[in-house]
C-alpha cells in the first residue's frame, strides 16, 4: 500500500517521503513541513493509537499539516473520529485510484488556501534553504550574513566567484529566503544561447516576429514575474540584449520581440559571473551603466582553496548525501584520503569536490572512499603505505537535528527507507520474526480486552475465526 500510494503520488509530480514507522514520519513532519499526510489509521501494530497519533502531531506542527486517513472498512468509526479530530478526510480501503487522486488534490487546495501564513513558512524555509550551505569558514559565514541580511529586499545582487563555488545555490537561498519564495526562480544561462534566442527567451515575442515564431511566446521575465529571474554568467551577455536589461531595470517593464507596447512585470533580478566585468567594460564589451545597476549589491564567493578548513565538513556533507545501496549507510572515506583532498588546490571547487566524492563512492566497493577511489592525479601523490589506513566513519544525521546540520530532504527520505528499525541482534528468520511479532500483537490484543476474544477480533480487524486460526498458528508452529 506505501509503495503504490507513494509512486501514485510522485506519478501526479509530488515530492513524496514514505514511512512505514511512526517515529520517523513524526521526525519528517519536523524537518520537511509537507503539506500532506496520507496516514494509515493503523501504522505499527505495537502502538495505540496509531494513525491518530500522527494526526495529532500532523496538526500539531506550524503550519499544520492537512491530513487524509486511509482506513479499512473495520474502522470507519474510528475514521469519523479522526474527521472530528481535525483531519481533512478519510479514504476506505479498497478505494479507487482516482477517488484517491481527487481526494489528494482537494486536500492539496484546500492546504494552500490555509496556507496564507506567509510569513511562519518563511522562517521554516529559511532554516530549510540554509542547511544546504555548508561552512563555517569566516569566509563563508560572511556570506550567509549577506544573504541573511538582503534576501528579503528587492535589491539587485551580483554573486561573483569563481566556477564551482556555488554562485547559483547563493542565488536560490536568496530567492527562497525572500518574500517572493513562492512566485518563480528562474535561471537562465545567458552563454548558453545565441543572441537571438536569447532575447525572445527573455523578453518574449509576437507571433510572426520572426520566422519560427508561430505563436506568441512569453518570455522569462513574464514567467518569473512576482519572483526572481538569475541572469547566470551575465558576462556574455551580447550588448544589445544588455541595453535592453538596462531598460527593464530602469522602467520595470519588458518589451516582446515584435511588440510595440511594454508590459509591467514585477522581477527581482539577480546576476552572476565568474569573470571579473571590470575587464569586459575596459574592452567594451560591457555596459558599465548595466554593471553600476547589477552590482548594488555584490556577493564574493571565495574560492574552495581560500576556505579549506571548510573541506572536511563538505566532504562529509557529499558522502551523507549517497547512501551505500548495500547498507543503506552513508559512504565513509580513509583519513588519508581525506588528506589528500585537503592538500589538492581544487581549481573547480566546491563542485570538483562534490564529482571526485561522487565517483569515489561509485568506485569504492566496500562503502569506503580510498585513496584508490579519488580521481588519479591523487594515485602520483600518495604513497604505497597509505593503504589500509583508519576509517573516518560518516554517520547518518541522527534524527533529532541537534547538530547545526539538518537532513536536506533527499538524505531524509533516504535515510527514511533505510533506517534501521532498531532491532539490536539479527534474527533467526524472518517466518520466526513475523510470528513473534504477531504473538505479541495478539497478546496484546486479548490483554486489552481481558481474555475476550470476540472482542479482541473487533480491535484487530478480523473475523473471530481468523483470531482462532492465527492463535492457533503462534501456539504450535508448523
Ligand atoms: N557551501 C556549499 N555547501 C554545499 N554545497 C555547495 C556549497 N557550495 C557549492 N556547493 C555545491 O557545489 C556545486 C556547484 O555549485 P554551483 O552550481 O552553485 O556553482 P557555481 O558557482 O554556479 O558554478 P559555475 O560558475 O560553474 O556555474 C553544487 O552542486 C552545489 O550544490
Ligand atoms: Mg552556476
Amino acid at each position: 500500500m506505501l509503495q503504490m500510494v507513494t509512486e501514485l503520488l510522485r506519478s501526479e509530480g509530488h515530492e513524496v517521503f514514505p514511512f512505514s514507522n511512526i517515529d520517523a514520519a513524526a521526525e519528517a513532519l519536523e524537518t520537511q513541513r509537507p503539506d500532506l499526510v496520507v496516514t494509515d489509521l493503523y501504522l505499527d501494530k505495537n502502538k495505540t493509537p496509531y494513525g491518530l497519533d500522527m494526526l495529532q502531531k500532523a496538526r500539531s506542527v506550524t503550519p499544520p499539516a492537512t491530513v487524509i486517513m486511509i482506513t479499512g472498512f473495520a474502522t470507519i468509526e474510528t475514521a469519523v473520529d479522526a474527521m472530528k479530530k481535525g483531519a481533512f478526510d478519510y479514504l476506505a480501503k479498497p478505494f479507487k485510484i482516482d477517488d484517491f487522486k481527487l481526494c489528494i488534490r482537494r486536500a492539496l487546495s484546500y492546504s494552500e488556501a490555509v496556507s496564507e501564513n506567509v510569513y511562519l513558512r518563511k522562517q521554516l524555509k529559511k532554516k530549510y534553504q540554509f542547511n544546504q550551505l555548508i561552512g563555517t569558514s569566516q569566509e563563508m559565514q560572511d556570506v550567509f550574513k549577506m544573504i541573511e541580511r538582503v534576501a528579503d529586499t528587492d535589491s539587485t545582487v551580483l554573486i561573483l566567484g569563481e566556477s564551482g563555488t556555488g554562485k547559483e545555490l547563493i542565488a536560490r537561498a536568496l530567492h527562497y529566503n525572500s518574500r517572493r519564495q513562492f512566485a518563480p526562480f528562474v535561471p537562465i544561462n545567458c552563454s548558453a544561447l545565441p543572441e537571438n534566442l536569447l532575447e525572445s527567451e527573455l523578453f518574449g515575442h509576437r507571433k510572426g516576429a520572426f520566422t519560427g515564431a508561430v505563436t506568441d511566446k512569453k518570455g522569462l521575465f513574464q514567467e518569473a514575474d512576482g519572483g526572481t529571474i538569475f541572469l547566470d554568467e551575465i558576462g556574455t551577455m551580447p550588448a544589445v540584449l544588455q541595453s535592453r536589461l538596462l531598460r527593464v531595470l530602469q522602467e520595470k517593464e519588458v518589451r516582446r520581440v515584435g511588440d510595440n507596447v511594454p508590459m509591467t512585470v514585477n522581477v527581482r533580478v539577480l546576476a552572476a559571473t565568474n569573470e571579473t566585468l571590470e575587464k569586459r567594460i575596459k574592452e567594451g564589451t560591457f555596459r558599465e551603466d548595466l554593471y553600476y545597476r547589477l552590482n548594488v549589491i555584490p556577493i564574493h564567493m571565495p574560492a574552495l582553496r581560500e576556505h579549506k578548513e571548510d573541506l572536511p565538513l563538505l566532504v562529509v556533507h557529499f558522502l551523507k548525501g549517497r547512501l551505500n545501496p548495500k547498507n543503506g549507510k552513508p559512504y565513509q572515506i580513509t583519513r588519508k584520503a581525506m588528506e589528500l583532498l585537503s592538500q589538492h588546490d581544487w581549481p573547480g571547487n566546491v563542485r570538483e569536490l562534490e564529482n571526485a566524492i561522487e565517483r569515489g563512492c561509485a568506485l569504492c566497493d566496500d562503502g569506503v572512499v580510498r585513496i584508490a577511489d579519488l580521481p588519479p592525479m591523487f594515485q602520483k601523490i600518495a604513497s604505497s603505505s597509505d593503504d589500509n589506513d583508519e576509517i573516518i566513519e560518516v554517520k547518518a544525521t541522527p534524527p533529532s537535528p541537534s547538530d547545526t546540520q539538518i537532513r536536506t530532504a533527499k538524505e531524509a527520505a533516504a535515510a527514511a527507507t533505510h533506517a534501521p528499525t532498531g532491532f539490536a541482534q539479527p534474527i533467526a528468520s524472518l517466518k520466526d520474526f513475523l510470528r513473534e511479532q504477531e504473538s505479541a500483537y495478539l497478546n496484546r490484543a486479548l490483554a486489552q480486552t481481558g481474555g475476550d476474544k470476540e472482542a479482541a477480533a473487533q480491535l484487530l480487524g478480523v473475523s473471530v475465526a481468523t483470531l482462532y486460526r492465527k492463535l492457533a498458528e503462534v501456539e504450535s508452529p508448523a
